[in-house]
């Protein structure tokens, strides 16, 4: 193809015919008025013009396991975030921070949640219970003593999730049958692939229970 044949517009032949060189400086002017594109000057200044979100805190008292702490928080952080990053709470897991893996979930005001999808500054005056608040001293909580006895996890990542949903399904009395458990415990994922025996520790659990 020529460089003729390029600017042309064989398709309508007339003198008013635009052609695709026409279209594309056109088109290219637009996206650059627009600030679209992200790499020129006009980009540049449009990103210049939104103001940066302020960051805000807010005072939030929690109570964490049975102990009171008054926290000053980005209005922006999760309770995921607030447990372990200010309290040093690790038990609880980020996996997917979205949303869809139940590795942090954790007791709020006696319902499970994904403590990554909910914002501390919301729940001011609010109860949580994590993985850490669990065992009596030295001695296991009944369902993380059965985690052990029926092999309900591999490498762990998913385990304070999963046993922490497992103790709401018992709660629920979601945990009647293998099969409810499954059901009522589809939010939190294992990658091992451990769910047999997370399947049998929470059902054992509930029928002691
Ligand atoms: S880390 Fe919260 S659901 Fe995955
Ligand atoms: S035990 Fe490894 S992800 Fe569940």
């Amino acid at each position: 193809m020529t460089e003729k044949d390029t600017d042309s517009s064989p398709e309508t032949g007339s003198d008013a015919a635009i052609s695709r060189r026409d279209v594309l400086i056109v088109t290219g002017a637009s996206i650059a008025s627009a600030g679209i594109g992200g790499h020129g000057a006009n980009a540049a200044s449009s990103v210049a013009n939104i103001e940066a979100p302020t960051a805000q805190s807010a005072k939030v008292r929690l109570s964490v396991n049975g102990v009171s702490h008054l926290l000053e928080i980005d209005n922006r952080q999760s309770i995921l975030d607030v447990l372990r990053e200010r309290l040093q709470l690790t038990g609880t897991k980020k996996g997917c921070n979205q949303g869809a893996c139940g590795a942090c979930t954790v007791h709020l005001d006696g319902k499970r949640v994904n403590s990554c999808l909910t914002l501390a500054v919301m729940h001011d005056g609010a109860a949580i219970t994590t993985i850490e608040g669990l065992k009596q001293g030295d001695t296991l909580h009944p369902l993380q003593a059965a985690f052990v006895e029926h092999e309900g996890f591999q490498c762990g990542y998913c385990t304070s999730g999963q046993i922490m949903s497992g103790l709401a399904c018992i709660t629920e009395e979601h945990a009647q049958s293998v099969d409810d458990i499954r059901f009522w415990m589809s939010g939190n994922i294992c990658r091992c692939g451990a769910y047999p025996g997370i399947c049998a520790a929470v059902r054992a659990t509930a029928q002691d229970a």
